[in-house]
């Protein structure tokens, strides 16, 4: 299949990438690199040993998106690009909501206008807000406490609709938890631009001395160790799950949880950071971040029994790949 993958130069979207390729479909990137690199899609290419068709445009610009749908004939796209920091998306809340709103109502738009069937959206456990875990597809979606959350219960709203008035298209709501790790290559990896918002880009940032300590926020928590408990996924299991859901979609919604279904503390990732790259991580408990949830982590099932897909790499192959990766940087 033709593949447009907006956001294709970003952290999860390169990974999905190398394997759309390796599977051997084709792709179309379309990035506006506000927070990626124009060296990322060379390196995708040097991967894969294929070649890449860019286009640096912003995807809530209907006349830009249009184009690519004019020129090139595609059989389903893969919605990535958006703005994703929680704090963030407090302080600005109108950026949020115009860039990841407008960005999916255009891309349903073109994909009506052009007989694309098939459209994946990158959507994330955020939607679940605090309800109790293991989160599943089939509960009810809280209101979140950050604009970034609104954006994608609106976007999956969106897109629901859209699906509901058309009955030939295909969509998969992939609600991702934690991605963390890097390709094997150490070539691609999770390389934001500016102040980091997730743990494991400070951990990395500690572990290399730019930073002297990790803020840890909160231990009060209930959970195991009073930090926060998460469902991290290695980035390429979370690629392999997009393949997965792409090739296997139904027509109508598809929902399904993209985690390993298991949680892991602050504290239990630092000590294993710390065992297997052999490197001192020193932290500091301090207050807890303002919208922070205690426990989040997936019902993974669904995704195994119905797109046979389930993750395959573990904890320590996570931090080793983020640790090999950020080395390089
Ligand atoms: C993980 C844990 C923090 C940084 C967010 C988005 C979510 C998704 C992933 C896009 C928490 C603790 C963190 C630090 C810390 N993004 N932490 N010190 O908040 O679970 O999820 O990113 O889809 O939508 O909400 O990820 O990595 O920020 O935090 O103690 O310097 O690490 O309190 O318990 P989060 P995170």
């Amino acid at each position: 299949m033709n593949i447009l993958v907006t956001g294709g130069a970003g952290y999860i979207g390169s990974h999905t990438s190398i394997s759309l390729l390796n599977a051997g479909h084709s792709i179309i990137i379309a990035d506006n690199l506000s927070n990626s690199k124009i060296e990322t899609i060379s390196r995708i290419e040097e991967i894969t040993n294929k070649s890449v068709i860019f286009y640096q445009i912003d995807v809530t610009d209907e006349d830009s998106v249009e184009r690519v749908f004019n020129t090139h004939q595609l059989d389903g796209v893969i919605h990535f690009s958006g703005l994703k920091a929680v704090g963030e998306s407090v302080e600005k809340p109108l950026e949020y909501y115009h860039n990841n709103i407008v960005s999916t109502i255009v891309l349903s738009n073109m994909c009506l206008k052009y007989g694309v069937r098939k459209l994946v959206f990158s959507s994330s456990a955020t939607v679940y807000g605090q309800n109790v875990v293991p989160f599943a597809e089939y509960m009810e979606l809280l209101p979140t406490t950050n604009p970034y959350g609104a954006t994608k219960i609106i976007s999956e709203r969106i897109l629901t609709d859209v699906a509901n008035a058309n009955s030939d298209l295909a969509i998969s709501l992939l609600r991702y938890f934690n991605p963390v790790g890097a390709h094997e290559s150490c070539l691609i990896g999770e390389e934001p631009n500016g102040v980091p918002n997730n743990l494991m880009p400070y951990i990395t940032k500690v572990a290399r001395g730019e930073l002297s300590v990790l803020k840890v926020f909160g231990n009060d928590y209930d959970t195991v160790d009073g930090t926060g408990v998460r469902d991290y996924i290695h980035v390429m299991d979370l690629a392999e799950g997009h393949l997965a859901a792409l090739e296997k979609l139904d027509n109508g919604v598809n929902i399904y949880n993209l985690g390993t279904g298991k949680g892991t503390s602050v504290l239990e990732m630092i000590k294993k950071f710390e065992e297997i790259n052999r490197i001192p991580v020193p932290y500091e408990i301090v207050d807890r971040r303002v919208g922070d949830i205690a426990l989040c982590y997936a019902d993974a099932s669904k995704a195994r029994r119905e797109l046979g897909w389930e993750t395959k790499r573990t904890i320590e192959e996570m931090v080793r790949d983020t640790w090999d990766f950020a080395k390089t940087l």
